[in-house]
């Protein structure tokens, strides 16, 4: 079933953020009626007669509470807020890292559906979480954020089944690398975030359910769908 963003009225958390940015200029362009961009520092955000800037730490059930009040209007939440330590398992000092990137990747987006719960159903409207391709494999040097949005896909598919019997669709966003502040020491082939955004929400407005963004992740997706455990191993072996 299509989904069009046109009229739409969208909240997007991590709005300062670079895919975050690219994403609500492409919203725009594909007619959305209203953003809020929702961010923790909404300082550097400018507000216009389309985009209403929203203060919104993810980890507060507070700021969750007042956003949902204050967009009650909304048909869209684009969980996007993320955080990558690029640290893996055995080098962390302690369990910090793990418990931000669960915070903010995991806990924030189901936060955040609960808060916009009520919201989403009486306007039938959707969740897209942002995720990454390699919520279905793990990469051991960025091992505990890969854990992290391997939890958040269990989430997406978990609320999937929940919400539709009440009207509201989910979807995941499984992009490879974007070039962005979260990528900037790999020296590896990078998609921008204007072209991440495009294909986002190509695959959101045509109905896919899990979207599969950039060559890379298509091409990991077909890999996996082939030999999961070859991948396991390709990418352990760094
Ligand atoms: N870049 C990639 O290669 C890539 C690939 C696949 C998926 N993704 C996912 O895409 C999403 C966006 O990432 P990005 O690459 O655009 O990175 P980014 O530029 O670093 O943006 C991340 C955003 O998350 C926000 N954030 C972090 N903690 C927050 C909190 N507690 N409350 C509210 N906002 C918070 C940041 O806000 P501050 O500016 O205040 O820190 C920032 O706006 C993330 O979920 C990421 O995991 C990225």
């Amino acid at each position: 079933m299509s989904a069009p963003i046109k009229d739409s009225v969208v909240v997007i958390t991590g709005a300062t953020g670079a895919i975050a940015t690219a994403l609500i200029a492409e919203l725009l362009a594909r007619g959305a009626a209203k953003i809020y961009a929702a961010a923790r520092d909404i300082s550097g955000l400018t507000a216009t007669d389309k985009v209403v800037p929203l203060k919104l730490d993810v980890t507060s059930d507070a700021d969750a509470a007042s956003a949902a009040a204050q967009a009650s209007d909304a048909t869209l939440l684009i969980n996007n807020a993320g955080i990558n330590h690029n640290t893996a398992f055995m080098l962390a000092p302690d369990l910090a890292i793990a418990t931000e990137e669960i915070e903010i990747n995991y806990l924030a987006p189901l936060r955040l559906t609960r808060a916009f719960a009520a919201v989403l159903i009486k306007n039938q409207g959707a969740v897209l979480n942002i995720l990454t391709i390699l919520a279905r494999v793990n990469l051991p040097l960025m091992g505990s954020y890969c854990a992290s949005k391997a939890a958040a896909l269990s989430l997406t598919q978990g609320l999937r089944g929940e919400l539709a019997p009440k009207g509201v669709r989910v979807a995941g966003a499984l992009p490879g690398a974007v070039d962005t502040r979260m990528t900037a020491g790999l020296p590896i082939p990078k998609m921008t975030p204007a072209e991440a955004a495009k294909e986002i929400l190509d695959g959101y407005e045509a109905g896919e359910e899990d979207i599969y963004v950039g060559d890379m992740a298509r091409g990991l997706a077909a890999g996996l769908a082939q030999d999961h455990k070859a991948v396991e191993k390709q990418l352990g072996s760094g």
